[in-house]
Protein backbone atom coordinates (compact mmCIF):
# COMPACT_ATOMS: atom_id res chain seq x y z
CA UNK A 1 0.00 0.00 0.00
CA UNK A 2 1.22 3.54 -0.85
CA UNK A 3 0.72 5.57 2.39
CA UNK A 4 0.67 9.48 2.21
CA UNK A 5 1.16 11.66 5.11
CA UNK A 6 -0.66 15.23 4.72
CA UNK A 7 1.05 17.80 7.41
CA UNK A 8 -1.33 20.69 8.21
CA UNK A 9 0.87 23.97 9.08
CA UNK A 10 -1.23 26.66 7.73
CA UNK A 11 -3.58 27.99 11.08
CA UNK A 12 -2.70 31.15 12.08
CA UNK A 13 -2.41 30.37 15.88
CA UNK A 14 -4.97 33.15 17.28
CA UNK A 15 -5.70 31.30 20.35
CA UNK A 16 -1.94 31.60 20.98
CA UNK A 17 -1.50 34.97 20.45
CA UNK A 18 2.45 34.53 19.83
CA UNK A 19 3.96 36.61 17.59
CA UNK A 20 5.76 33.84 15.63
CA UNK A 21 3.03 31.50 14.53
CA UNK A 22 2.64 28.58 16.79
CA UNK A 23 4.10 25.88 14.37
CA UNK A 24 7.48 27.48 14.48
CA UNK A 25 7.86 28.04 18.28
CA UNK A 26 11.18 26.29 19.24
CA UNK A 27 10.41 23.01 21.46
CA UNK A 28 13.90 21.71 22.79
CA UNK A 29 15.67 24.49 20.21
CA UNK A 30 13.25 22.79 17.25
CA UNK A 31 10.29 24.19 15.79
CA UNK A 32 6.83 22.29 16.50
CA UNK A 33 6.54 21.36 12.89
CA UNK A 34 9.53 19.51 13.21
CA UNK A 35 8.12 16.55 15.44
CA UNK A 36 5.10 15.40 13.38
CA UNK A 37 7.18 15.43 10.36
CA UNK A 38 9.98 13.46 11.78
CA UNK A 39 7.68 11.02 13.13
CA UNK A 40 6.48 10.39 9.49
CA UNK A 41 9.50 10.73 8.25
CA UNK A 42 11.22 7.81 10.16
CA UNK A 43 7.99 5.43 10.05
CA UNK A 44 8.62 3.51 7.49
CA UNK A 45 4.64 2.66 6.82
CA UNK A 46 4.99 6.33 5.16
CA UNK A 47 6.14 6.65 1.55
CA UNK A 48 5.46 10.65 1.54
CA UNK A 49 4.44 13.48 2.70
CA UNK A 50 2.59 16.64 1.51
CA UNK A 51 3.27 19.98 3.71
CA UNK A 52 0.54 22.49 3.77
CA UNK A 53 2.44 25.90 4.61
CA UNK A 54 0.44 29.04 4.89
CA UNK A 55 0.38 30.98 0.99
CA UNK A 56 3.44 32.62 0.86
CA UNK A 57 4.96 30.78 3.91
CA UNK A 58 5.64 27.63 1.21
CA UNK A 59 9.42 28.79 0.24
CA UNK A 60 10.81 29.41 3.83
CA UNK A 61 9.04 26.28 5.00
CA UNK A 62 10.99 24.44 2.35
CA UNK A 63 14.23 26.32 3.13
CA UNK A 64 13.89 26.12 7.24
CA UNK A 65 12.19 23.09 7.92
CA UNK A 66 12.52 20.52 5.06
CA UNK A 67 15.45 21.49 3.69
CA UNK A 68 17.45 22.23 7.02
CA UNK A 69 15.96 18.83 8.41
CA UNK A 70 16.70 16.62 5.10
CA UNK A 71 12.70 15.42 5.13
CA UNK A 72 13.57 13.97 2.41
CA UNK A 73 9.72 12.22 2.60
CA UNK A 74 8.15 15.74 1.65
CA UNK A 75 7.53 16.06 -1.89
CA UNK A 76 5.56 19.18 -2.00
CA UNK A 77 5.17 22.42 -0.08
CA UNK A 78 1.55 23.43 -0.99
CA UNK A 79 -0.03 26.67 0.37
CA UNK A 80 -2.95 26.57 2.75
CA UNK A 81 -6.27 27.85 2.58
CA UNK A 82 -8.94 29.90 5.32
CA UNK A 83 -10.27 27.35 7.13
CA UNK A 84 -8.55 23.72 7.92
CA UNK A 85 -10.83 22.09 5.72
CA UNK A 86 -9.42 24.28 2.88
CA UNK A 87 -5.98 23.47 3.69
CA UNK A 88 -6.63 19.59 3.56
CA UNK A 89 -8.37 20.09 -0.17
CA UNK A 90 -5.10 21.11 -1.27
CA UNK A 91 -3.44 18.74 0.24
CA UNK A 92 -5.70 16.37 -1.18
CA UNK A 93 -5.31 17.66 -4.51
CA UNK A 94 -1.44 17.41 -4.54
CA UNK A 95 -1.41 13.75 -4.69
CA UNK A 96 -1.06 12.02 -7.59
CA UNK A 97 -1.58 8.69 -6.46
CA UNK A 98 -2.08 6.63 -3.35
CA UNK A 99 -4.01 4.20 -1.51
CA UNK A 100 -4.54 5.68 2.27
CA UNK A 101 -3.85 9.63 3.51
CA UNK A 102 -2.83 10.36 7.16
CA UNK A 103 -4.18 14.07 7.46
CA UNK A 104 -2.30 15.44 10.76
CA UNK A 105 -2.00 18.54 12.57
CA UNK A 106 1.28 20.40 12.74
CA UNK A 107 0.35 21.56 16.06
CA UNK A 108 -0.01 18.05 17.33
CA UNK A 109 3.86 17.07 17.97
CA UNK A 110 3.87 14.38 19.96
CA UNK A 111 2.58 11.64 17.51
CA UNK A 112 4.07 8.35 17.01
CA UNK A 113 5.57 5.55 15.41
CA UNK A 114 2.33 3.09 17.57
CA UNK A 115 0.05 5.66 16.77
CA UNK A 116 0.66 5.66 12.70
CA UNK A 117 0.19 2.02 12.87
CA UNK A 118 -2.67 1.77 15.19
CA UNK A 119 -4.45 3.74 12.67
CA UNK A 120 -3.19 2.16 9.86
CA UNK A 121 -4.20 -1.09 11.02
CA UNK A 122 -7.86 0.44 11.37
CA UNK A 123 -7.61 1.99 8.19
CA UNK A 124 -6.91 -0.88 5.97
CA UNK A 125 -10.04 -2.78 7.70
CA UNK A 126 -12.72 0.16 8.00
CA UNK A 127 -11.51 2.59 4.98
CA UNK A 128 -11.68 5.74 7.44
CA UNK A 129 -10.57 5.90 11.07
CA UNK A 130 -9.43 9.35 13.20
CA UNK A 131 -7.40 8.48 17.03
CA UNK A 132 -8.43 10.02 20.16
CA UNK A 133 -8.99 9.25 23.78
CA UNK A 134 -11.93 8.72 25.99
CA UNK A 135 -12.48 12.08 27.59
CA UNK A 136 -11.48 12.85 31.28
CA UNK A 137 -14.20 15.27 32.35
CA UNK A 138 -17.49 15.34 32.00
CA UNK A 139 -19.07 17.00 28.87
CA UNK A 140 -22.25 19.53 29.38
CA UNK A 141 -24.28 20.32 25.98
CA UNK A 142 -25.16 24.01 27.14
CA UNK A 143 -27.84 26.29 25.18
CA UNK A 144 -26.79 29.62 23.75
CA UNK A 145 -27.13 31.71 27.94
CA UNK A 146 -24.80 28.69 28.84
CA UNK A 147 -27.42 26.83 31.06
CA UNK A 148 -26.88 22.95 30.70
CA UNK A 149 -29.29 20.95 28.43
CA UNK A 150 -27.97 17.67 28.25
CA UNK A 151 -25.38 15.62 30.23
CA UNK A 152 -23.92 13.23 27.29
CA UNK A 153 -23.05 9.70 29.06
CA UNK A 154 -18.83 10.12 29.28
CA UNK A 155 -18.26 6.55 28.29
CA UNK A 156 -19.54 7.32 24.66
CA UNK A 157 -17.29 10.32 24.64
CA UNK A 158 -14.50 10.53 23.20
CA UNK A 159 -12.20 13.33 22.01
CA UNK A 160 -10.95 13.27 18.51
CA UNK A 161 -7.12 13.98 17.55
CA UNK A 162 -5.35 13.56 14.52
CA UNK A 163 -3.75 11.59 12.22
CA UNK A 164 -6.78 11.06 10.82
CA UNK A 165 -7.27 8.16 7.88
CA UNK A 166 -8.77 7.31 5.59
CA UNK A 167 -8.45 5.42 1.66
CA UNK A 168 -7.36 8.04 -0.23
CA UNK A 169 -10.71 7.72 -3.11
CA UNK A 170 -13.06 8.01 0.19
CA UNK A 171 -11.86 11.35 1.59
CA UNK A 172 -10.68 13.10 -1.96
CA UNK A 173 -14.37 12.54 -3.00
CA UNK A 174 -16.06 13.71 0.40
CA UNK A 175 -13.82 16.90 0.02
CA UNK A 176 -14.63 17.42 -3.58
CA UNK A 177 -18.52 16.97 -2.50
CA UNK A 178 -18.10 19.56 0.36
CA UNK A 179 -16.12 22.16 -1.89
CA UNK A 180 -19.06 21.43 -4.82
CA UNK A 181 -21.56 22.91 -1.78
CA UNK A 182 -19.72 26.35 -2.29
CA UNK A 183 -20.87 27.69 1.01
CA UNK A 184 -19.09 27.99 4.20
CA UNK A 185 -18.88 24.40 5.79
CA UNK A 186 -19.34 24.13 9.40
CA UNK A 187 -17.09 21.11 9.68
CA UNK A 188 -14.00 21.05 12.19
CA UNK A 189 -12.29 17.53 11.16
CA UNK A 190 -11.95 15.29 8.58
CA UNK A 191 -14.17 12.36 10.03
CA UNK A 192 -16.94 15.04 9.87
CA UNK A 193 -16.21 15.39 6.43
CA UNK A 194 -16.78 11.43 5.51
CA UNK A 195 -19.93 11.37 7.29
CA UNK A 196 -22.02 14.36 6.66
CA UNK A 197 -21.01 13.98 2.99
CA UNK A 198 -20.80 10.09 2.72
CA UNK A 199 -22.56 8.76 5.36
CA UNK A 200 -19.21 7.03 6.34
CA UNK A 201 -18.37 4.64 9.05
CA UNK A 202 -15.61 6.22 11.07
CA UNK A 203 -13.83 4.05 13.50
CA UNK A 204 -12.28 5.38 16.53
CA UNK A 205 -8.40 4.31 17.68
CA UNK A 206 -6.38 4.80 20.85
CA UNK A 207 -3.92 7.75 20.10
CA UNK A 208 -2.65 9.02 23.66
CA UNK A 209 -3.09 11.27 26.10
CA UNK A 210 0.31 13.28 24.87
CA UNK A 211 -0.71 13.49 21.58
CA UNK A 212 -2.01 17.17 22.27
CA UNK A 213 -2.63 20.11 19.94
CA UNK A 214 -0.89 22.76 20.60
CA UNK A 215 -3.48 25.64 21.04
CA UNK A 216 -3.22 28.46 23.89
CA UNK A 217 0.04 29.71 25.86
CA UNK A 218 -1.20 27.08 28.64
CA UNK A 219 -0.87 23.70 26.05
CA UNK A 220 2.59 24.96 25.16
CA UNK A 221 4.02 24.73 29.17
CA UNK A 222 2.69 21.43 29.25
CA UNK A 223 4.41 20.70 25.55
CA UNK A 224 7.57 21.95 26.80
CA UNK A 225 7.50 19.97 30.06
CA UNK A 226 6.33 16.45 27.64
CA UNK A 227 9.65 17.40 25.95
CA UNK A 228 12.02 17.72 28.42
CA UNK A 229 11.27 13.91 29.62
CA UNK A 230 8.84 14.58 32.60
N1 LIG B 1 -4.64 24.77 9.84
C1 LIG B 1 -4.36 24.90 8.49
N2 LIG B 1 -5.07 25.82 7.73
C2 LIG B 1 -6.01 26.59 8.31
C3 LIG B 1 -6.30 26.47 9.68
C4 LIG B 1 -5.59 25.53 10.43
O1 LIG B 1 -3.49 24.20 7.97
N3 LIG B 1 -6.66 27.49 7.55
C5 LIG B 1 -3.86 23.82 10.65
C6 LIG B 1 -3.07 24.47 11.76
O2 LIG B 1 -1.80 24.94 11.27
C7 LIG B 1 -2.94 23.37 12.78
C8 LIG B 1 -4.18 22.50 12.54
O3 LIG B 1 -4.72 22.93 11.29
O4 LIG B 1 -1.80 22.55 12.57
C9 LIG B 1 -5.19 22.63 13.67
O5 LIG B 1 -5.68 23.94 13.73
P1 LIG B 1 -5.67 24.89 14.99
O6 LIG B 1 -5.12 24.22 16.17
O7 LIG B 1 -7.01 25.54 15.05
O8 LIG B 1 -4.54 25.96 14.57
P2 LIG B 1 -4.74 27.45 14.12
O9 LIG B 1 -5.90 27.55 13.19
O10 LIG B 1 -3.42 27.91 13.64
O11 LIG B 1 -5.05 28.18 15.50
P3 LIG B 1 -6.28 29.17 15.86
O12 LIG B 1 -7.53 28.40 15.50
O13 LIG B 1 -6.12 29.43 17.31
O14 LIG B 1 -6.07 30.39 15.00
MG1 LIG C 1 -7.89 27.06 13.86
Amino acid sequence: DRCTAIVLAAGKGKRMGSEIQKQYLLLNGRPMLYYSLDAFQKCERINEIILVAGAGEEEYCQREIVEKYRFSKVVSVVPGGRERYHSVANGLHAITDCDYVFIHDGARPFLTEDIIERAYAAVIEYQACVVGMPVKDTIKVVDRQSFAVDTPERNALWQVQTPQVFSYELIRKAYDLLLEQGDEAAVTDDAMVAELLLGSKVKLVEGSYRNIKVTTPEDLKIAEAFCSGN
